[in-house]
């Protein structure tokens, strides 16, 4: 089946006891057993609930990989799979990640033991010179948000493989429509589906993929114990938004070009970042992996005065640091989204008060630019 069909044909489509168009939400903690000691496959929720696991198989059917699991948040996500690796473990993770998941990642995980180096992912010889003995992943996002550099997810694969490591790849921006990491060779797929994958601003939730039995039976394990699983009614809602992930990315994609487009030609913005354009550097490399762009972009204003009258005065966008949902979303990276880093290192990776990060919407792009123009121009339109 080709995507369109099978986002809506997942083998969750329809309730067995009632024909229900719509996975039933089993909003339930714990199950009857009709034969005590007799293995079930549900007794308690924290354990598996039937809304949740047609979203996780539906996730690992997605993602071209064996074995879902859905979490409370992406971080929850992320998290479970960083409860996968132990004391003396190194992990290597591209420089310009996600700012929740540096916070974890420098201020939480160390304290069990854990050392984390961090490296521009793109660059390859960099990446393979921060390999040691004890180095256990390799931690990345492609693109890199704000800053969309592009890795090169085949050979990284390959580096990690040869020295024992695997390759997590957080696939939030891309969404398994455009981009499916483990079918280039990654082990472990994270999202926050709180973005594209539910798309609708109205639920926090996370989900992992991996692709190898032992793995999964390890995440399934530390998703139990650890706890932190998403509920019925988001898994619900999560799967209603996947239904239309075809139609929505295709059209966050091409909105997202036409202002990407725009605003390459403005002269108050010294560059654009969408891999969707020709001039990006990661271009080639980009569409030799995935088969989009998706509808994020970021953008750097020759001057803060023009960003900052971008932020406040655009009135389409609403300033919220999230991404990927039906309404576009502006926001200044620096202050919100990547606030976690450090200083020193966002100054070093060029997120600063320059930079504006733009979450397409599903409005028509004429009025995106419009609005843009507006802006720029220092019109007052802001909310
Ligand atoms: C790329 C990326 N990964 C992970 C996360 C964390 O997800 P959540 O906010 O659902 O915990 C975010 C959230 O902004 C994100 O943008």
């Amino acid at each position: 089946m080709r995507w369109a069909t099978r986002l809506l044909h997942t083998g969750h489509e329809m309730d067995p006891a009632t024909g229900a168009l719509s996975v039933p939400v089993y909003q339930v903690s714990s199950f009857h057993q009709f034969s005590p000691g007799q293995e079930q496959e549900y007794d308690y929720s924290r354990s598996g609930n039937p809304t949740r696991k047609a979203l996780e198989e539906t996730m690992a059917d997605l993602e071209g990989g064996g074995h879902g699991f859905a979490f409370a948040s992406g971080m929850a996500a992320i998290s479970s799979v960083l409860c996968l690796f132990s004391q003396g473990d190194h992990i290597i993770a591209g420089e310009d990640i996600y700012g929740g998941t540096y916070r974890v990642l420098t201020r939480l995980f160390p304290r069990f033991g854990f050392d984390v180096s961090f490296v521009d992912t793109a660059d390859l010889e960099k990446l393979t010179a921060a390999f040691y003995p004890h180095t256990r992943a390799v931690y990345l996002e492609t693109p890199s948000n704000p800053l969309m550099r592009i890795t090169d997810l085949r050979a990284v694969a390959e580096l990690a493989h040869a020295r024992g490591a695997l390759v997590v790849v957080d696939n939030t921006v891309m969404t398994p429509y455009f981009q499916r990491p483990l079918e280039l060779g990654a082990d472990i797929v994270v999202h926050s589906a709180t973005k594209y994958l539910a798309g609708h601003s109205d639920v926090i939730a996370g989900v992992a993929v991996v692709r190898e039995a032992g793995l999964a039976r390890e995440l399934g394990f530390i998703q139990n114990a650890f706890g932190a699983v998403l509920g019925p009614q988001d898994s619900w809602l999560v799967l209603r938004g996947a239904k239309t992930l075809k139609v929505r990315m295709e059209q966050h994609q091409t909105g997202a070009m036409a202002v990407a487009a725009w605003l390459a030609g403005r002269p108050e913005v010294e560059e654009v970042y969408y891999p969707g354009l020709s001039s990006h550097p990661g271009h080639e490399l980009h569409f030799s992996q995935a088969s989009g762009a998706s509808g994020l972009l970021s953008f750097r204003l020759v001057t803060a005065e023009s960003a900052q009258q971008v932020l406040a005065r655009s009135r389409l966008p609403f300033r919220a640091v999230s991404l990927g949902s039906v309404e576009s979303l502006i926001s200044m990276p620096a202050r919100m989204s990547h606030a976690s880093l450090a200083e020193e290192h966002r100054h070093r990776l060029g997120i600063d008060s320059r930079l504006l990060r733009y979450s397409v919407g599903l409005e028509e792009p004429e009025d995106i630019i419009a609005d843009l123009e507006a802006a720029l121009r220092g019109e007052d339109r802001g909310r």
